[in-house]
C-alpha cells in the first residue's frame, strides 16, 4: 500500500462503557435509539420496540445517503476541516482538483461573538464553494445549537467537532475529549438536528476499543446525525500522523446506516483507492495529504475543471514551487488571512525553506510562528526567490496588525536587500533599524501585503 496509512490491526472488542468521564451508554443501538427499553412489557414488546427502532434507523438512513447523494453529488474525495488551512482560497483550490465537497476549520461555539463575523466571512457569498460543511466545537448544548443556527444559511451541513486532541481540547472538555461524554453529545446531536433545516454531520477519532467506538456511532446515528468521519487514529496521536486504523473505520461502516467518511493517513490517490477498498466508506477524506500536494486527488492535474488554462499554467507540474504559485493565485481571487498563507507555503515549500538555509528552517517551520515584522520580510525574500519571483517587498507590511514590537535581528545576517516597492526605501537593506522603520505607504488589507509580493 502507498502513501504511509498504515493499516493498525488492532480489534479490541471488550466494553461497552464509553471514555473515562462518566457517561455511560448501551452499545445496543436500539435501545440507545428508543431512549431506553420500554421496562417490563416482556420479550415480545421489547422485540416491537426493537424492530420499530430498526425500521426508524434504516429510514435514517435511506434519507442521509439520499442526502449525500443529492445535495453532495456523492463526491468520493473530500477536503478536511483543517483551522487556518480550510480556509476559501484552499478549498477552491482543492475543489479544482477532484474534492468534491469540503469542510471549513473548526469555529469554537464556545467564543461564537469573537468568531462569529470571521466564520461568516470565509463561509458566505460564494456559491462556487459548495457543497460546503461547517464544523463547531463546543462544550454546552445551546451554544452549539445558537452557532449552528447562524451558519445553516451559509452551509450545506454542520459538523459537530468530536477529533480534536489538542491541549485546548482537553482543558476545555471539546473535540475528542467530548467522546468520554456520549450522553453530552447525544443531547447536543439530537439538538442540532431538531433546530437546523439542514442535516448535522460528527467527525470523531476511533476510540481504544473497537466495541467503543462501534457504540459511539451507533449512539451519534440514533441521536439524528446523517453522516460521519471517521478518523482512524485514537486522540493519543495528537500530530495526525503515525499508524491509521483502516479496519476500525471498515467495522463503523458496517455498524451504522448513515454513510461513513474515512480519515487518516492517505497521503497518495493510490492509497486513496486503497483506502475506500478496505473502508468501503463513501469518501475518503484528505488533510496533510492535500496540504503537501492540493492536487493529490486529481488523477489528470492538467485537466482540471472550471479553471483556465493560464491559471493553471504548469499544471502538469506537481512540484511544490507551481503548487505555491497556483495557490496564491486562487488566494488573490479569494484573499485569506495572511496566516493561512503563510501556513500553506511553508506547508508546500518546507524542503525549499530548509534548503534555503538552517536559520530560516529553524525560524518557520520549527517554531512555525512568525512574530516579528523582520522574521517576515526573511521568509518572504527567501519565498520570493525560491519561487522565482523578483523582491518587490510590499512596503504595506507596515500595515499589518500582528506584528509585535521588539527588535529581532537573529538570522537577518546576510539577508539579500529587500526593495521597497513604493521607493520610500524603507526596507532598503534588509538588517535590524532599517527594517524597523515606519514607512508612509498604507496598504488596504493585510493579505494584500503578502499577496502583491508574489505578483510577476
Ligand atoms: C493543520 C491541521 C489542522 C487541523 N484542523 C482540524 C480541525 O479544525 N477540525 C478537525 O476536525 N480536524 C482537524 N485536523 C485533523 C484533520 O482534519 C484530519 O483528521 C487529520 O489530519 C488526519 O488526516 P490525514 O492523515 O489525512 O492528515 C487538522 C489537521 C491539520 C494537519
Amino acid at each position: 500500500m502507498e502513501g504511509g496509512g498504515t493499516i493498525g490491526g488492532a480489534r479490541t472488542d471488550g466494553g461497552m462503557t464509553i471514555g473515562s468521564g462518566g457517561d455511560t451508554i448501551d452499545a445496543c443501538p436500539s435501545a440507545d435509539m428508543a431512549g431506553g427499553w420500554a421496562g417490563g412489557c416482556g420479550q415480545e414488546r421489547q422485540n416491537d420496540v426493537a424492530s420499530g427502532v430498526e425500521v426508524r434507523r434504516h429510514r435514517h438512513g435511506a434519507q442521509a445517503h439520499a442526502i449525500w447523494r443529492e445535495v453532495f453529488q456523492a463526491p468520493t474525495f473530500v477536503c478536511a476541516p483543517m483551522v487556518l488551512q480550510s480556509e476559501r482560497a484552499f478549498r477552491m483550490l482543492v475543489r479544482r482538483h477532484g474534492c468534491g465537497a469540503a469542510w471549513s476549520p473548526m469555529a469554537k461555539a464556545m467564543c461564537w461573538d469573537t468568531q462569529r463575523a470571521q466564520v461568516l466571512e470565509d463561509l458566505s457569498g460564494c456559491p462556487e464553494d459548495r457543497p460546503l460543511v461547517c464544523q463547531l466545537c463546543a462544550v454546552g448544548v445551546d451554544e452549539v445549537v445558537a452557532a449552528a443556527l447562524d451558519v445553516q444559511a451559509h452551509c450545506d451541513a454542520v459538523c459537530l467537532n468530536l477529533g480534536c486532541p489538542q491541549r485546548t481540547a482537553a482543558a476545555a472538555g471539546f473535540g475528542a475529549f467530548l467522546m468520554d461524554r456520549p450522553a453530552l453529545v447525544r443531547e447536543m446531536v439530537s439538538a442540532l438536528a431538531a433546530a437546523l433545516h439542514v442535516p448535522v454531520f460528527a467527525k470523531i477519532r476511533v476510540l481504544p476499543k473497537l466495541a467503543d467506538t462501534l457504540a459511539f456511532v451507533r449512539m451519534l446515528e440514533a441521536a439524528g446525525c446523517s453522516l460521519v468521519t471517521v478518523h482512524g487514529r485514537t486522540r493519543d496521536n495528537t500530530h495526525h500522523g503515525g499508524p491509521c486504523d483502516w479496519w476500525a473505520i471498515r467495522a463503523c461502516v458496517d455498524a451504522v446506516c448513515i454513510p461513513v467518511v474515512a480519515n487518516g493517513g492517505v497521503y497518495t490517490l493510490a492509497a486513496a483507492h486503497e483506502c475506500l477498498r478496505v473502508t468501503g466508506a463513501v469518501a475518503v477524506m484528505g488533510a496533510g495529504g492535500l496540504l503537501r500536494n492540493p492536487r493529490m486527488f486529481n488523477p489528470a492535474p492538467s485537466a482540471v475543471a472550471g479553471a483556465s488554462v493560464e491559471s493553471v499554467a504548469g499544471a502538469n507540474d506537481c512540484g511544490p514551487i507551481a503548487l505555491a504559485r497556483e495557490y496564491l493565485r486562487v488566494a488573490e481571487a479569494y484573499p485569506p488571512p495572511i496566516r493561512c498563507v503563510r501556513d500553506h507555503l511553508l506547508a508546500l515549500l518546507r524542503t525549499e525553506i530548509k534548503t534555503a538555509g538552517e536559520a530560516m528552517y529553524n525560524m518557520f517551520v520549527r517554531q512555525q510562528r512568525v512574530r516579528y515584522r523582520p522574521q517576515f520580510c526573511l521568509l518572504v525574500s527567501t519565498l520570493a526567490a525560491i519561487l522565482g519571483i523578483e523582491t518587490p517587498l510590499a512596503c504595506c507590511l507596515n500595515n499589518i496588525k500582528h506584528w509585535q514590537p521588539g527588535a529581532v535581528t537573529s538570522g537577518l545576517e546576510g539577508t539579500a536587500g529587500l526593495v521597497c516597492r513604493c521607493g520610500v526605501g524603507c526596507f532598503g537593506n534588509a538588517g535590524g533599524a532599517q527594517v524597523q522603520a515606519p514607512c508612509s505607504h498604507q496598504g488596504d488589507r493585510e493579505e494584500d501585503a503578502l499577496l502583491s509580493i508574489f505578483d510577476d
